[in-house]
């Protein structure tokens, strides 16, 4: 299976991206393919007409998320919601073949005691309405600046262990949904 991961904010230095980083070798190692889609997005994605006439800039990010089997969303949370690159990105996600029966899972980041809930409950709003189906079981990290050593990885064991036991989950989640060829 293809796994697109996406770090889902354009910041620079962002620990959702170590943790992105981390998620995908658990995909890895069950042995599939893993797209770390970082959200850079250049000014082609704030044109008027990327909606109409995407850019290939645009169109290039866009075919990677349509190649997906599987897209695990690992979110932080801003102003008590999902980063606004990231919607934009969705924004640029055909429709209705975007999110249209993809299966999608959830990581909540925050830097507060909230873990990144609300952050993944307003993307999980997004992706419903948009027909996706949603894995259930989600993992969510507070005091996300504690949370990493040097190397960025997790510092405990805990949260790595429920990343694992997520991948493992959605694969099989993916399997079980999505419809034979
Ligand atoms: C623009 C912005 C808004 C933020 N708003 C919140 C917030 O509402 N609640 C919270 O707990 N943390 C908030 N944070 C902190 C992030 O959740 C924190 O940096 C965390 O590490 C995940 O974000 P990152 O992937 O950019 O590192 C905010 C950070 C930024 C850059």
């Amino acid at each position: 299976m293809r796994i697109v991961v996406i770090p889902g904010t354009n910041r620079a230095g962002a620990l959702s991206t170590r943790l992105a980083r981390q998620a995908g070798e658990h995909y890895r190692g069950l042995g599939h393919d893993v797209d770390l889609l970082e959200l850079a997005l250049g000014p082609e994605f704030l044109e008027p007409l990327a909606y109409k006439e995407p850019k290939p800039a645009v169109t290039a990010l866009v075919a990677r998320f349509l190649a997906a089997d599987g897209v695990l969303f690992v979110v932080p949370e801003y102003n008590g919601s999902f980063p606004g690159a990231l919607k934009l990105f969705i924004d640029m996600l055909p429709y209705p073949q975007g999110l249209d029966r993809r299966p999608c899972a959830f990581v909540g980041l925050s830097a507060g005691q909230f873990q990144g809930l609300r952050a993944v409950e307003h993307l999980q709003q997004v992706c419903g309405y948009r027909n996706a189906y949603l894995y259930p079981q989600r993992l969510f990290i507070g005091e996300s600046h504690r949370q990493f050593d040097n190397d960025g990885n997790l510092v405990d064991a805990k949260f790595a262990e429920r990343l694992k036991q997520q991948a493992a989950g959605f694969v099989q989640f993916i399997a079980a949904v999505k419809p034979k060829p």
